[in-house]
């Protein structure tokens, strides 16, 4: 580990031509002031941010990504729905702003997403008359849109999600429309367009639930299979949306050490940590569920008790510590929201939750849960 782990070098000058003195401090005593600095040399540490931080509207919230972040992922604006909303017609106005954000900081910016099956128009998947589109057909607008999005971000996007959520559960393919008129191979034609339309862009496979071994094993055979036929599949992304007993730690260690394995980085794309009951019994982030509300299923709508803050402070630092294990395989955190005001959380899958889910809380400020993943980093 580096030596910023074991102590801290403050230099104090007596005075301009005076002498310097070097102290070492303990560990504990080291304060990191931002969680990019906590981790600088480790991982880089993002967050996905919305339509008002990318438009400036959200000053509290682009003060907290400026100090604490160095990358960034666009929750919505890069969605295909969103850039590509009718047939010939691209809406770059939110994108242009977000991408210029990043540039501005400084940051690692990520482009999220470019095959996925939810946000994504049904115009898409038709024809003029309204039957499914042939094959040819398909892959045609596909690669018009991945050409027209990544090459108008080219060198100034890092990394691109170039498929999400292909899989199902049990690790087989999503019988998506992408899937139904394309065919399995859709997959490799996405990250070869996105590979034509940037050669230096790094390209990402992103799932969530791949911890649960069924999914993860369908995951990792989908890996071998790209990488087999020589398709440019560089990352993995782990979404990430926990809760506070899943994955176990185990199952994280081996979800990573097992796509490290094949020689794939590791990125977790969309941290969060559920702290609220369970409204469903899978572990799943499909966004098209929309479950009854009920009190039970709120239980903190005027704050977080303590005790429930300390377990998901310590939740925190547990997840913290195998993804610095894995330092080597894992090039980024990206958390999914700024705040606790922020996260889709509050409306997933029953709408109109409390929910407690990152490191900042509603007013702006840090949690214990933050102070605990600094700490992790100063061990
Ligand atoms: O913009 C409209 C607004 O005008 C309207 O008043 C409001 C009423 O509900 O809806 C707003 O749109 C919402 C949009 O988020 C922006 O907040 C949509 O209803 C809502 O469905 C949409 O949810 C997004 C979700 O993806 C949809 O697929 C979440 O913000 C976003 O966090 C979530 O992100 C996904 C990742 O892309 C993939 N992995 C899972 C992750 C979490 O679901």
């Amino acid at each position: 580990m580096q030596s910023r782990r074991t102590a801290l070098k403050a230099i104090l000058f007596a005075g301009v031509t005076g002498p310097v003195l070097v102290v070492n401090f303990p560990a504990a005593a080291q304060a990191a002031t931002s969680l990019k600095e906590a981790y600088k040399g480790d991982f880089l540490i993002g967050a996905a941010i919305n339509e008002a931080q990318i438009t400036g509207k959200d000053a509290r919230g682009d003060a907290i990504v400026e100090a604490q972040f160095n990358s960034i992922s666009p929750e919505n604006a890069l969605k295909w729905e969103h850039v590509h909303p009718l047939p010939g017609k691209y809406d770059f106005v939110i994108p242009d702003q977000y991408v210029a954000f990043g540039e501005k900081n400084g940051m690692f910016i990520v482009g999220h997403t470019l095959v996925w099956h939810n946000q994504v128009p049904d115009w898409v998947f038709h024809d003029d008359k309204g039957d499914l589109l042939a094959r040819d057909a398909l892959l045609a607008r596909m690669r018009d849109h991945i050409h027209t999005v990544v090459g108008r971000y080219k060198g100034r996007i890092q990394s691109w999600d170039v498929v999400n959520e292909a899989l199902n559960e049990d690790g087989s393919l999503r019988q998506s429309l992408w899937y139904k008129i394309i065919g399995e191979d859709y997959i490799a034609k996405a990250f070869e367009y996105a590979h034509e339309a940037d050669p230096q862009v790094q390209l990402t496979y992103n799932d969530y639930s791949l911890e649960n071994a069924a999914k993860r094993n369908g995951a990792i055979a989908l890996v071998t299979k790209l990488q087999a036929e020589g398709v440019p599949i560089m990352s993995v992304g782990l979404q990430g949306h926990d809760g506070l007993d899943w994955p176990t730690v185990e199952q994280q260690d081996a979800t990573i050490a097992a796509f490290a394995k094949l020689g794939v980085k590791v990125v977790i794309s969309e941290l969060d940590i559920d702290v609220l009951p369970k409204a469903t019994k899978e572990q799943t982030a499909d966004v098209t569920l929309n479950i009854a509300q009920n009190p039970a299923l709120n239980p903190y709508p005027n704050g977080l008790p303590d005790s429930v803050q300390q377990q998901l402070a310590k939740r925190y630092a547990d997840l913290f510590g195998v993804f610095l294990k894995h330092r080597d395989a894992v090039t980024r955190v990206t958390f999914w929201g700024v705040t606790d005001a922020d996260s889709w959380r509050n409306d997933w899958p029953v709408k109109g939750r409390t929910a407690y889910p990152l490191l900042f809380d509603r007013a702006g400020q840090p949690k214990p849960a933050y102070e605990a993943v600094i700490k992790v980093a100063s061990r």
